[in-house]
């Protein structure tokens, strides 16, 4: 005898009676559990909130640790700059990146690294102000940068890098803080330019040239480089910048490098070009660094 059959005469056999007896026990049953489901939704919905109180005092901590810590390790005014570049969404840099490259530039400094600055790639100009902040005045620093939107990547770029090109290209992407995407802006070459002068730094009085292009187009220097800051994403701009610029390295000097454990591209290029060249010697400092041998 099937179970079906069974269930049918089982059910046949019941009265009306015990039909609705069956059943207000079966109501009462699933009220019961809708109860508990609900104790237990509105203890986790309570935990939730802990956590969430827990995750935001944790934060705040963390926030003011790095200030503490940008106010130990560079003056006042870097310090200021990098606030103020922070504030007005002019990078994608984390507090403590920008406070370790005005570190390094610092350090340059006081050790006398002979040699200019760069940074190839600076969208809207937060970390080379930050950089521009930190140096002497007179040492000569060029900033490259496209100024437009971000050109493509190449098949040398993996799946991460062409997703996010996607994004830009179809025009998704979001800038810092919600702000329009620094490679849908009209003019980002003025509005860097102004942002150096608002914050201090003024192309002109400092030393400072902004080029505009790709760099593969512009970047064609012949003198002894003491930092370089290279954000430019993608593989082909990072091998451009390293073929170019790794050369000029002033011994003690180095590179930085904003995107190697941020993106494929960057990271093969890096490896790439190191594994014909030695002379560098790596130092993770939440962003790698390529310390130029003596
Ligand atoms: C991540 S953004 C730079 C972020 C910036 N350093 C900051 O503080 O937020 C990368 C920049 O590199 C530029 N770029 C990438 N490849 C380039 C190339 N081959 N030539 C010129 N500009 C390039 C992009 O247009 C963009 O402005």
């Amino acid at each position: 005898m099937s179970p079906m059959v069974s269930l049918r005469e089982f059910a046949r056999g019941l009265t009306p009676g015990s039909r609705l007896k069956e059943a207000e026990r079966e109501v009462e049953r699933l009220r019961r559990r809708a109860k508990s489901d609900q104790q237990e939704g509105n203890e986790l919905a309570r935990e939730l909130k802990r956590a969430q109180r827990v995750t935001q005092k944790l934060r705040a901590r963390v926030a003011a640790l790095e200030d503490e810590l940008l106010d130990s390790r560079v003056p006042e005014h870097v310090a200021a700059t990098v606030r103020r570049v922070r504030a007005e969404h002019l990078t994608y840099l984390a507090l403590p990146h920008l406070s370790t490259l005005a570190r390094a530039v610092l350090d340059i400094e006081a050790d006398g690294v002979p040699g200019a600055l760069v940074e190839a790639g600076t969208a809207r100009g937060g970390s080379a102000i930050v950089m521009a902040a930190a140096k002497s005045p007179a040492r000569p620093m060029y900033v490259y940068d496209v100024f437009d939107q971000i050109p493509p990547p190449s098949d040398r770029d993996g799946a991460d890098v062409h997703e996010r090109y996607a994004t830009i290209a179809d025009g998704r992407a979001r800038g810092v803080g919600g702000e329009l995407y620094y490679g849908y802006r009209d003019d980002l070459y003025a509005e860097v330019s102004e942002s150096f002068t608002r914050l201090g730094v003024p192309p002109e009085t400092s030393s400072v040239q902004l080029v505009k292009g790709l760099f593969q187009d512009t970047i064609d220097l012949d003198e002894p480089i003491a930092l370089a800051h290279l954000d430019g994403d993608w593989y082909d701009s990072t091998m451009t910048c390293l073929e170019r610029i790794a050369p000029l390295i002033s011994p003690g000097g180095r590179i930085v490098l904003d995107d190697y454990y941020a993106w494929s591209g960057c990271r093969e290029a890096v490896d790439d070009y190191l594994a014909a060249r030695p002379g560098f010697r790596r130092e993770a400092r939440g962003r790698l660094h390529l310390v130029r041998e003596d």
